[in-house]
């Protein structure tokens, strides 16, 4: 970090807010593969897309094709991941966006660390609550078969940890919510705390 000054900008992040009419903000969705966090991310994104807001999705299968290509799915990987993500999302974020980051997200201090990198309020935590029973069930990748096969190691939920929040902002379980239903829930506390 030697030798290194930050630079202000003369556009700033409120001058960016006001243009487009929102207070940026990442909502985070995590839970087990196969939960619905890609699915609520997208739904909430078109619905905020209609109402002419200004956003962008961040999704783990997307990002691991490209920016974390390198990653792997070890412990210290993961928390690479989650850390290149949540810096990533601070700077869209800065640049005015309603942000959406869709990870497993396994451990518990890696969200507290991203949430650590944003003013407090502008970090809300969606826990996508599906049982890992129903998530296995669905299996819409085939990975749990793999994963119970032991064709895949370090599978989140069978032979990996996954740590629940304990103050999520948002809890939805999709075995139980309709995705409208999700949506819905997600824009009333969006609009709740003034962000659109
Ligand atoms: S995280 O744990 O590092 O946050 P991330 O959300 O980026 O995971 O990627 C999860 C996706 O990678 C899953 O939806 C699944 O498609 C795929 N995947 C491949 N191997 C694994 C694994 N061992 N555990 C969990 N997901 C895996």
């Amino acid at each position: 970090m030697s030798n290194l000054t930050w630079h202000d900008h003369k556009i700033t992040r409120d001058m960016r807010s006001v243009q487009k009419s929102q207070q940026p903000c990442l909502l985070w969705f995590t839970g087990l593969s196969g939960a619905g966090k890609s699915t609520l991310a997208n739904a909430l994104e078109h619905e905020l897309y209609k109402r002419n807001h200004h956003s962008y999705l961040l999704d783990g299968d997307n990002v691991r094709h490209g920016l974390n290509k390198d990653l792997g799915f070890s412990d210290k990987d993961r928390v690479e991941n989650i850390r290149r993500i949540g810096e990533a999302a601070k700077l869209f974020v800065d640049a005015g966006l309603i942000v959406l980051c869709a990870f497993i997200s396994p451990f518990r201090s890696d969200r507290n660390i991203v949430r650590s990198l944003f003013e407090p309020g502008e970090f809300i935590e969606v826990f996508v609550d599906t049982p890992l029973g129903v998530c296995e069930a669905r299996d819409p990748k085939g990975l749990y078969k793999k994963a119970r096969r032991g064709q895949i190691k370090h599978f989140t939920g069978i032979d990996s940890p996954y740590e629940p929040p304990e103050d999520a902002q948002v809890v939805v379980n999709t075995a139980e919510f309709s995705v409208e239903q999700a949506v819905e829930k997600m824009m009333a506390y969006l609009k709740d705390q003034g962000i659109i």
